[in-house]
């Protein structure tokens, strides 16, 4: 008889994404003539800029030529883009990362649901609440939790409520973890780390042999400079984190598939016997074990990202999506409601008004104003009562969203 994993079956409904284009596309059959304005998931809208797309037709040309033609890869990714990266993401802001240390992917959704499994089953895993849903059902999968309780919250899993009291960074765990997910620029709150805020993690890691998963797939958004844009900024992190970052938001590959992570290669986890084992090695097997490398045409691309023409282009896309969140902000605001974020990251955090919860504000949204944006609650329990809007989209609709938002 063939047995289900029945870790699966622990897992609340669907993922959030999917149940959010399930209820916006039944409402759209049912209202053929609603024109529905999405801010909803964070996925760009804005085409490729010119330097991506002269890179990919070269690129194309490339592989349509037999000397010139491309076949497996580096697993890793080509020497040519982790150089770029190294270079531009890391040594310009003074931290020195070895080619050895970068795994390109096709995402860091992908790498930050796949990374929990070259560490052990018995690991406590810390969370934010509210937190991206894709950390906490990949160790639901794995089988690192136990069931679902009252409130959504999975037996096993330490939650770290992030709220407006704590600016929405986590305090400390008061009991032992031994892996932390944190994810800043934050999505979903749009809230940021300061140097100090991520040099209190990573020296609770290092004090208790933890290792910290660190998300940075928004910090492009980042427009203070005193904030952190990776946590390797922070002295002693290459011993306790590892670091996703993606071109999806920073360059609009949601759809094209271009991410890396960093693994260093000081960083160390333990046998159960005490002795420490280094991670680099391990990542890298599974990494070559199960996945074929990033295409040539794609990492072509990613690479013309970092080219002169390149930055200027992918930061005016970023400055429009950035004053979309400052009208999203700024109009909320005027309307009376409680606004988060927006200012450092592409996502506004909305309070709703008179503690509606979150997928009533959805629902009413939609149906009232034909709005889509994401509940709260669907980030965690600590999201009730709170609504995300994404800055991914044309300022005319952005200005059309907010102008029905007042009149509800
Ligand atoms: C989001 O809307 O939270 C993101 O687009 C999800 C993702 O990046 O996978």
């Amino acid at each position: 008889m063939i047995k289900v994993n029945e870790n699966f079956l622990k897992l609340q409904a669907g993922y959030l994404f999917p149940e959010i284009g399930r209820r916006v596309r039944a409402f759209a059959q049912a209202n053929p003539a609603a024109s529905i304005i999405k801010l909803g998931i964070g996925d760009v809208t804005e085409p490729l800029c010119p330097a991506v797309i002269d890179a990919m037709h070269k690129a194309v040309d490339e592989m349509a030529a037999a000397k010139s033609f491309r076949g497996y890869g580096p697993e890793q990714g080509y020497e040519f883009l982790a150089k770029t990266i190294i270079d531009n993401d890391f040594a310009a802001r003074g931290v020195s990362i070895d080619i050895g240390e970068i795994f390109i992917s096709d995402g860091s959704k992908c790498d930050t649901g796949n990374i929990q499994e070259i560490f052990g089953l018995d690991n406590v895993i810390a969370v934010t609440d509210p937190v991206y849903p894709v950390y906490v059902d990949t160790n639901v999968m794995a089988g690192r939790t136990g069931s679902v309780k009252e409130g959504g919250r999975y037996e096993g899993i330490v939650y770290l409520p992030c709220t407006a009291e704590n600016n929405f960074v986590p305090e400390l765990p008061t009991e032992q973890v031994d892996i932390i997910y944190l994810c800043y620029p934050n999505n979903p709150t749009g809230a940021i780390a300061t140097k100090a805020e991520l040099k209190k993690w990573v020296d609770y890691a290092r004090a208790n042999k933890a290792i910290i998963f660190f998300d940075a797939a928004y910090e492009a958004y980042i427009k203070d400079s005193s904030i952190p844009h990776s946590i390797y900024e922070i002295e002693g992190a290459k011993d306790v984190a590892i670091e996703f970052r993606s071109f999806s938001k920073t360059a609009g590959f949601t759809g094209v598939r271009c991410a890396f992570t960093v693994v260093p290669k000081a960083l160390k986890a333990y046998k159960k016997d005490g002795t420490a084992v280094e991670v680099n090695p391990i990542w890298n097997r599974r990494h070559c074990t199960k996945f074929n490398g990033v295409s040539y045409v794609t990492q072509a691309a990613a690479a013309a990202v970092y080219s002169a023409d390149g930055k200027k282009q992918v930061k005016a896309i970023i400055d429009l999506y950035m004053n979309n969140a400052k009208v999203i902000r700024e109009s909320l605001a005027s309307f009376g409601y409680q606004v988060f974020g927006g200012e450092n990251a592409p996502y506004v955090w909305l309070k709703t008004k008179n503690n509606m919860p979150s997928w009533d504000f959805f629902d009413m949204l939609l149906k009232k104003a034909n709005v889509v944006g994401t509940p709260g609650a669907g980030f965690g329990a600590a999201g009730e009562g709170y609504f995300r809007l994404s800055a991914f989209n044309n300022l005319a609709s952005v200005k059309e969203a907010m102008q029905r938002i007042s009149k509800l």
